[in-house]
């Protein structure tokens, strides 16, 4: 990023969002779902030896205690004087088993929502973020019908319970990855290889968004809902390559247009969630490894992307925040310039006419990160593995600066 950008400072729209994003899952811990069964489970734990891998290091377990330190997690967002901060509810502790709604983890979600808004916090909260009730899963999790069934009536229930201090409502988070990496590529459970269950899945997951948005809708006619798309920015490795190119527009069409194109009359606005350019070959492993300008996972850091991703987008002519942005760096030296960099992007898409109106790093905690464990660090708060202390990164003062002036200096 040349320096040159940063002449001037640059200034976001009054009432821009400015948050943190985090999921119930990956903070909460004390949670039992699929994903929790599938870590525990002889098969994974093999898998991991076999790599060199301690098991112990990918096991969720208590997170980062979230359930319990809500409160002081909450004040975190505030003293980075974001407005706005996106959490997620976990279906399987409100409704653990088949006939069992938790009444105590509604409690909590409404005590959760109500904190967020006396700290004057808008809430974009996740009502779904890949994990399932472990009931849902031995059923045939998204494969099967029943499962849109189930999902609508967990969404009734949150409609009547805690539906008056939602603000935002993300229905599903990044379904295509989850159907991609659940049933295809098969990296998360229950690990299956079939485009036929993917396409399932999938289909399913679009019903399951439409349905849930006219009940939102038909309860709370102004409300604001969407999904979130992981977006990031797709090249061909040999530009000049044909077959690479249609590769690269096949798997673009999956990641960033399927879903959108499907329900694109049952969204609000745009969910976004960017974090690298991805650079498609069709020589296995199918992605051309990243060796410069990396974060800790590898993941090639590409703020231009953001702004291609913006452009594609805005043609669905809907509001777009940006859900999710960040990256793994312990040391915490790229995560400063990753996030100007970023906005810069923001700034310039904006001032091209993209009705941008919100951004979300990813993350305030460093948090579990699914089948990768607890080695990535993407929070601008480190959290002790063993006391739970909520540790500040200097990236934080960065971001909460960025966030009280809304604006770039
Ligand atoms: C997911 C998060 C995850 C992040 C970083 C996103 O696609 O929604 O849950 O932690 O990527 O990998």
């Amino acid at each position: 990023m040349n320096n040159e950008n940063f002449e001037k400072e640059i200034k976001f729209p009054d009432g821009f969002l400015w948050g943190t994003s985090t999921s119930a899952y990956q903070i909460e811990g004390g949670i039992t779902n699929d994903w929790s069964e599938w870590e525990k489970s002889e098969g994974r734990s093999k898998k991991l030896e076999k790599k060199g891998k301690n098991p112990k290091d990918y096991i969720c377990g208590k997170a980062c205690d979230s359930y319990n330190r809500y409160k002081e997690d909450l004040d975190l967002a505030v003293s980075l004087n974001s407005n706005s901060i996106r959490i997620g509810i976990e279906w399987a502790r409100i409704q653990p088993k088949k006939d069992v709604w938790d009444v105590e983890a509604i409690n909590h979600y409404r005590d959760v929502l109500q904190e967020a808004k006396k700290r004057n916090l808008k809430t974009v909260v996740t009502l779904w973020h890949w994990t399932n009730p472990v009931w849902l899963a031995r059923e045939g999790g998204w494969t099967k019908k029943s499962a849109v069934e189930h999902y609508l009536k967990y969404v009734d229930l949150i409609i009547e319970n805690l539906g008056g201090n939602i603000d935002f409502w993300v229905t599903l988070n990044e379904p295509m990855l989850f159907a991609n990496y659940s049933y295809f590529l098969g990296y998360f459970p229950p690990n299956k290889h079939s485009f036929f269950k993917f396409k399932k899945a999938t289909n399913n997951l679009i019903k399951a968004h439409i349905k849930a948005y006219e009940k939102i809708h038909n309860f709370f006619p102004n409300a604001n809902v969407s999904i979130t798309n992981l977006s990031n920015y797709f090249e061909p490795a040999r530009k000049w390559f044909a077959p690479e190119q249609l590769f690269k527009k096949i798997v673009a069409y999956y990641g960033i247009n399927k879903f959108f194109n499907k329900i694109n009359n049952y969204i609000d606005f745009i969910g976004v969630d960017y974090y690298r350019r991805i650079n498609l070959s069709l020589i296995p492993p199918f992605i051309k490894r990243d060796k410069d300008n990396i974060t800790d996972m590898g993941w090639e850091i590409f703020p231009e992307g953001l702004f291609y991703v913006l452009k594609e987008l805005s043609k669905y002519k809907k509001p777009i925040y940006i859900l999710e942005n960040g990256l793994a760096d312990e040391s915490d030296k790229k995560r400063m310039q990753f996030i100007k960099d970023h906005l810069y992007y923001v700034h310039k898409a904006i001032s091209e006419g993209i009705d941008v109106r919100g951004y979300f790093y990813w993350s305030l905690l460093d948090n579990f990160e699914w089948d990768k464990g607890w080695s990535p660090k993407f929070g601008l708060f480190a959290v002790d593995r063993d006391t739970f202390e909520r540790k500040k990164r200097p990236s934080a003062d960065f971001y909460a600066e960025i966030c009280r002036s809304n604006s770039i200096k």
